[in-house]
């Protein structure tokens, strides 16, 4: 499938309802080819009132075989920065910028590919409807697919860095932008990896301070 023949999900984001609703109805996403070769869709985990949504890029190996995000490598390691921040994971709603699981075949294992911006796109509109029903008070943007997503336009993580900006929808939602946690994974020096951990835990804290420190499961 090219990128024309990419409908973009919008078609099948049910206009009413909440998250049970959105989270019902992405099974059924044709909105571009990435469901074809994924187990299965991986949509979000949270209580739908959360103040803080952290928005990651797409599941990955793990996170396609269980159904749930951040449950492999990368989530084990935002635990980590999740507890380092003083921050309670199940008052946090924890998403994907893309919902399926994109991957080449490498003999019987699965290497990650990242979305492209086609991707990004197409699956747009699951976000957008997560954050018109949660209504965040900070989304952390994980990552330059997830900035892409929320912000509507591609940044330089680096540049953009411990600045507040604004979700592109209509809500203008504050954003974090901080680095994605596979990126904690992959660094060689240990000093260097320790290093990237602690800035983001900074971004995690600096985006909890936006919700005035108050980010503990309502229910
Ligand atoms: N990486 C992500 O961006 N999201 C997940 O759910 C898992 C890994
Ligand atoms: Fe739909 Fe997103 Fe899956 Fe593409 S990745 S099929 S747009 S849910």
């Amino acid at each position: 499938m090219t990128g024309e023949e990419r409908p973009g999900a919008r078609q099948w984001v049910p206009e009413r309802g909440g998250i049970r609703a959105l989270r019902a109805a992405a099974p059924d996403c044709r909105g571009c080819e990435l469901w074809q070769d994924a187990t299965q869709v991986v949509f979000s985990e949270g209580p739908a009132r959360a103040r803080m949504m952290l928005v990651g890029e797409q599941p990955g190996d793990r996170e396609d075989l269980e159904g749930e995000p951040f449950v492999g490598p990368a989530g084990h390691r935002l635990d980590d920065a999740i507890a380092e921040a003083g921050l309670d994971r199940n008052g946090l709603y924890l998403t994907n910028a893309v919902k399926h699981f994109r991957f080449e075949r490498s003999g019987r294992r699965r290497i990650h590919e990242k979305p492209a911006v086609g991707h990004i796109d197409a699956c747009r509109p699951w976000l957008a409807a997560e954050i018109a029903v949660v209504r965040p008070d900070v989304v952390v943007a994980m990552g330059t697919t997830a900035a892409r997503s929320v912000l509507g336009r591609n940044v330089r993580i680096g540049a953009v860095r411990g600045t507040v900006l604004e979700s592109a929808d209509s809500s203008a939602t504050p954003v974090i932008v901080t680095v994605h946690p596979s990126s904690l994974l992959r660094m060689p020096e240990k000093a260097e990896r320790e290093a990237a951990f602690r800035a983001f835990v900074a971004d995690l804290q600096r985006a909890a301070e936006i919700v005035g420190g108050d980010v503990h499961d309502p229910d």
